[in-house]
């Protein structure tokens, strides 16, 4: 198997102006650990103000939606070709927030993947389970449909530059973290199906845990074989806390 190297993303969601971007890189940038590559997702508008901060540095910035069309009468959404000129890396596609309350659907992350991939955007593709779909066995069902809906656009030769998040929904936001267990099984189940199509884009592609992650649980979930980083929300709008679980990474 090819040595992957961790990924940790900060999903910064509804959080942070652009002083207050600034503001968090002026602290963080001083203080990354080295080793894992490092993202960091903010708001649209502070997409810029990060690009210009981490301009010399190994940090990345990407955004956490797009639009799959480069243009037209779409308001208030954003292309990838704007997100390009900006000088943005990637994008998250498909969080589980933006399916719940934008009606982000699969049919449209089956469009967008494949867009951002041809753009040069890395695309960060959130799949996951709620609460009651666990409860009720569903997760393997739930997670294969997501796999393989959304990236049924995607050759196998691009299948391995998709960076995937699994992230329960039960576990988004509300501090109860799935155990280091919960997440190996559900990120070998989800590198299985990558496999039933390439055991080359399976060994490369990279899937990170997203849910609760504090610096004092990253170690233990980051440690499974399967795990390949982080997407991290609440405990990624402080830098001291941020940076502590990119080294428990390392
Ligand atoms: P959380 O969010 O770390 O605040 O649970 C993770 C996410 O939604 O990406």
């Amino acid at each position: 198997m090819p040595e992957r190297a961790p990924i940790l993303a900060a999903n910064w969601k509804m959080h942070k102006t652009v002083s207050e971007t600034e503001e968090f890189l002026d602290e963080f940038l001083g203080n990354v650990p080295d080793g894992p590559e490092v993202v960091i997702c903010p708001p649209f508008l502070a997409l810029g103000a990060a690009v210009a901060r981490c301009a010399d540095g190994p940090v990345r910035v990407a955004a956490q939606n797009m639009h799959e069309e480069a243009e037209g009468a779409f308001t208030g959404e954003v292309s990838a070709p704007m997100l390009l000129e900006l000088g943005v890396d990637g994008v998250i596609l498909g969080h589980s927030e933006r399916r719940q309350y934008f009606a982000e659907s699969d049919e449209a992350l089956a469009r967008k993947v494949p867009v951002a991939l041809d753009a040069g955007l890395e695309p960060i593709l959130c799949v996951g389970e709620n609460e009651a779909q666990r409860d009720s066995d569903e997760t393997e069902g739930i997670l294969t449909r997501q796999i393989e809906a959304d990236l049924a656009n995607v050759g196998e030769e691009r299948l391995g530059d998709v960076v995937i998040a699994y992230e329960p929904i039960w576990a988004i936001g509300t501090g109860r973290t799935a155990t280091p267990e919960q997440a190996q099984e559900a990120i070998a189940l989800i590198r299985g199906l990558v496999e039933a199509r390439s055991g080359e884009a399976a060994a490369a592609i990279r899937v990170l845990y997203g849910g609760s992650v504090k610096p004092d649980n990253a170690g233990e979930l980051l440690s499974q074989p399967d795990v390949d980083g982080a997407l991290v929300g609440g405990a990624s709008l402080d830098p001291g806390d941020f940076a502590a679980i990119i080294d428990a990474a390392r």
